[in-house]
């Protein structure tokens, strides 16, 4: 697995600076941004056991559960993880948190009055199997204000984490839930300069995977960075 990553397209991705977006003001960079080549450890790392994942790491319904389920719409959210070459990704550490159906995370300095649910922690994890795709079961987050401007909502969303097959691929991102009109109000999705950008971080509902019953289904396909030197198909991967 030679070769650089692709740059990060940065017309695509919102710029550090956008004042809408208040904390941005202060931690964005002052100064003009500097190339460093790639070390080795970004290029090979991270590496992950799969005994490491626990049974429920992957079940917000339950992971945290003491007396019950957690409380709200039941959800599955799946999805593949796949390369900027539309190669899928196996082995990828995928970790999610998200707020309670209420709109309230479990963290100390979570100040929003709703209330916390005692058997919903927010988080959690899993490893993408051999076809890139991953899964987990949760509730739908709800909405919650945040001291931005005067009165500020953030819509309904799950943060990810995923780490790709190289510390260079690392995204931190936020999925959204098809036709929630408090998208566009937010002025963190408005940091996003391409309209299209924002539609690839909503997730689809997705009829063929809910449960009967049981559990609505969103589908939600994530893209890292890809390998420049296995953009030819005549080439095995090492060569
Ligand atoms: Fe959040």
């Amino acid at each position: 697995m030679n070769g650089s990553f692709f740059q990060r397209d940065r017309a695509w991705h919102p710029p550090a600076y956008t004042p809408g977006y208040k904390t941005s003001v202060l931690r964005s960079p002052r100064n003009a941004l500097l190339s460093l080549p790639a070390t080795l450890s970004e290029m090979t790392g991270p590496v992950f056991g799969h005994d490491a994942i626990g049974e429920l790491d992957n079940d917000l319904i339950r992971n945290f559960a003491r007396t019950g389920d957690a409380i709200g719409q039941r959800l599955v959210v799946h999805g593949r993880v796949l390369d900027e070459n539309a190669r899928p990704v196996p082995g990828a550490l995928v970790e999610f948190w998200q707020a309670n159906a209420g709109g309230r995370y479990r963290h100390k300095k979570e100040s929003y009055l709703a209330a916390i649910d005692p058997n919903f922690g927010g988080c959690g994890r899993c490893i993408t199997d051999g076809e890139g795709r991953y899964s987990f079961r949760t509730i739908k987050p709800g909405a919650y204000p945040w001291p931005n401007g005067v009165n500020d909502w953030r819509p309904a969303h799950i943060h990810f984490s995923i780490f790709g097959q190289a510390f260079a691929q690392r995204l931190i991102t936020q999925m959204y839930f098809e036709g929630d009109p408090m998208i566009w109000q937010c002025p963190i999705v408005q940091t996003i300069p391409d309209r299209a950008a924002v539609e690839q971080l909503v997730a689809a509902l997705d009829r063929n995977a809910t449960i009967p019953m049981d559990s609505l289904a969103y589908r939600f396909d994530i893209v890292l960075r890809g390998r420049r030197s296995t953009m030819f198909e005549n080439r095995r991967e090492g060569n």
